[in-house]
């Protein structure tokens, strides 16, 4: 970048996790609309502060009306939203938390991108395959029925493209698998990366 420096900090990232005694990096859930990211992604949060580890969940809906309000849904949009996201999921992990984060994040080269960004290491990646029938049957926010009848443009799974993940650490399907057993298993990968800290 043109004329810029970066700037040491003084405190680093070592240090919070030396005194939250714990590591920090990102869980990144991705999957259609509906398909059970939110809801997974709370109950792990839950359980972590329960465990007395430090986290922060950074949701789809919640960043678009924040940050993110100037984004609409074209592919464009959606691969700056989730660069942001990483952005932001990066200056969190420094700030020694756990982040969790929820997108539909559809397209491979972005995931890839915020995987490099973060330091592989400090990734993990859960792919809630949930089927698009379900979601469809499902439909919580009734967006389905708007996208099937051409109300809202370009979503994911209707009209947009959803690009499967090629190595995620994890696949849950929440129509085949209760939700406590789908954190247990996010929650077996998650403590092996929670101790990895020096
Ligand atoms: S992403 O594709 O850019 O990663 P993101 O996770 O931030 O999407 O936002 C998805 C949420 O926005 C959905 O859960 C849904 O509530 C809402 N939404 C509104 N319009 C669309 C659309 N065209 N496609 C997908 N989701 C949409």
């Amino acid at each position: 970048m043109n004329n810029l420096t970066r700037q040491q900090y003084a405190v680093k990232r070592q240090d919070r996790n030396k005194l939250n005694q714990h590591s920090s990096f990102l869980v990144w859930f991705t999957g259609l609309s509906g398909s059970g990211k939110s809801t997974l992604a709370n109950l792990l949060e839950i359980e972590l502060l329960s465990r007395g580890i430090h986290t922060y969940l950074l949701d789809g809906d919640n960043v678009r009306l924040g940050l993110n309000k100037d984004l609409s849904f074209s592919e464009t949009d959606r691969t700056e939203n989730i660069r942001r996201v990483g952005e932001v999921s990066k200056l969190m992990i420094d700030a020694g938390l756990v982040t969790i984060a929820a997108f539909i994040s559809p397209f491979n080269a972005d995931r890839e991108k915020v995987k490099k960004s973060v330091g592989i290491e400090n990734y993990i990646e859960i792919y809630v395959n949930t089927p698009i029938e379900v979601c469809i049957e499902r439909d919580t926010k009734g967006l389905y029925e708007k996208a099937i009848k051409g109300e809202i443009l370009n979503f994911t799974g209707i009209s947009s493209p959803y690009e499967i993940p090629e190595s995620p650490s994890l696949i849950i399907n929440t129509s085949e698998i209760a939700n406590d057993q789908a954190i247990s298993k996010i929650i077996n990968l998650v403590l092996v990366k929670l101790n990895q800290h020096d």
